[in-house]
């Protein structure tokens, strides 16, 4: 297994630049979650806690549990975010004990294979509560390969289509619908 080594201090710059949207999808994702009253979010990949900030000042009474590989984007982000439950995790192994009422990921599912991608879907759906929401932003393959923006290394960059990640999503009991799609980015709401 292949990991980017992330750098805080320069990784807010390198996604403005590298990823063109990257606002737009995080106030996407942070959208995806109006009318949801959150209690108790998980967030897949928080990074240096760019999508948590955005999705708190929505949603201040929520309690923030977040996992990240990597151990110098979590010192920056338990800094960001001072009363979440921030753990040194990866996508691949156990969650969390829910429920939640908001799983969240941004930029971090399309580091998975397929079958990696299918198998946290449905671990994401036995931790959703009842009605509760898992808010996906991501790269995907898009339909038409002139759309794709952003550069994939095939290597640590493993994308899929919306299509079959929506399929994926129903796969594991939750009903996913496809809220935003810009090019090769992607905001699927999928609810349990
Ligand atoms: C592009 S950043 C996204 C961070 C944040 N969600 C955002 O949108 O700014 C990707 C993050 O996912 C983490 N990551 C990548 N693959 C992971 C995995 N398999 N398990 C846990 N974290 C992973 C990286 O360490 C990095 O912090």
């Amino acid at each position: 297994m292949v990991d980017v080594d992330w750098d805080p201090e320069s990784y807010l710059q390198t996604m403005l630049t590298e990823i063109p949207g990257y606002v737009a999808l995080q106030e996407q994702v942070v959208a995806a979650t109006d009318g949801l009253e959150v209690r108790d979010a998980l967030e897949l990949g928080v990074g240096t806690g760019e999508t948590a900030r955005g999705i708190l000042a929505r949603h201040p009474a929520a309690r923030w549990t977040a996992l990240d590989a990597n151990e110098a984007m979590l010192e920056r982000a338990r800094r960001a975010l001072p009363g979440a439950d921030i753990r040194r995790s990866r996508l691949e192994d156990l969650l969390p004990d829910g429920p939640f009422d908001l799983v969240v990921s941004a930029l971090v599912v399309h580091h998975l294979d397929a079958a990696g991608k299918q198998d946290l879907f449905r671990r994401v759906a036995s931790v959703l509560s009842e009605g509760g929401r898992f808010v996906l932003g991501d790269v995907v393959v898009p339909e038409t390969p002139e759309d794709a923006a952003i550069e994939i290394d095939w290597v640590v960059d493993l994308p899929d289509t919306a299509a079959d990640q929506l399929a994926w999503l129903r796969g594991a009991g939750l009903e996913p619908e496809l809220l935003w799609s810009v090019r090769d980015l992607v905001v699927i709401r999928a609810t349990r």
